[in-house]
């Protein structure tokens, strides 16, 4: 088996035990666990913030589950309508996850730089989407893969997000904050950075392949 398709299983991998991760908050009174025992009683109690983050990871869990299936070329060739409905539903759940995002960004735990961290994270996964969207309605189909290569690394920061934290939560400063706001940029300008990267490789072999036609 071809390098490229073995990387595809962690890939995969992460993507749905993450992206199946937002059931926790349903099962499990996360109240006095994790991220939600750092939040202060009156947001808690707030039913605004509270529908917010509550929107933002179902439909972040609905992302990332579904926005890899897209990137295969032989499931878009053989199941076009597939790929079209799929990628629907990807596009509402970021829609509302992204909006949903800004807002509680606000609240974020960690201060003002975690505020910006997430915040714009936020609105570069809406905006990339969008342009995503947009280019597909105009059948540019290069633009359309660029813009979603770039919006999956985005979406794929909830995943490095959680590969982040407890190393450097655990291993490297042992306390929860400092760590979680490094990684509050760390989960997704690297990711952005590779995406740049795929995006200008494919480019170059599309250049190659029409000057040796
Ligand atoms: C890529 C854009 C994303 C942005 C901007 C973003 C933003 C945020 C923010 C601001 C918080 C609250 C942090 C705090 O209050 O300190 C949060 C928490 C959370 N987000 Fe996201 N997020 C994104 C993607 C996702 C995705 C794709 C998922 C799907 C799994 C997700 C699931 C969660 C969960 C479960 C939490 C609760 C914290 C935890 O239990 O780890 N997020 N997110």
């Amino acid at each position: 088996m071809k390098l490229s398709k073995l990387s595809w299983f962690p890939f995969v991998f992460l993507a749905v035990i993450i992206g199946l991760y937002p059931l926790i908050y349903y099962f499990v009174d996360m109240q006095n666990n994790g991220l939600l025992s750092t939040k202060p009683r009156e947001l808690l109690n707030s039913t605004v913030w509270h529908t917010a983050f509550y929107i933002h990871i179902t439909f972040g869990g609905i992302a990332l589950l579904t926005g890899w299936t897209q990137f295969s070329q032989k499931l878009r060739n053989r199941y076009l309508s597939t790929h079209r409905l799929v990628g629907k539903i990807y596009v509402t759940a970021v829609f509302l996850s992204s909006l949903a995002g800004m807002f509680i960004a606000f609240f974020a735990t960690g201060g003002i730089g975690n505020v910006l961290g997430f915040g714009i994270l936020a609105i570069l996964w809406f905006i990339t989407v969008i342009k995503a969207y947009a280019s597909i309605l105009k059948r540019d189909i290069n633009q359309h893969e660029s813009w979603m290569i770039r919006n999956y690394a985005l979406t794929f920061a909830a995943v490095t997000l959680r590969i982040w934290l407890p190393l450097f939560s655990d291993i490297i400063f042992h306390d929860f904050i400092p760590a979680y706001r490094i990684v509050s940029w760390l989960c997704w300008v690297p990711n952005l950075i590779i995406a740049e990267i795929i995006i200008s490789k494919r480019l170059q072999k599309a250049d190659y392949a029409a000057k040796t036609l």
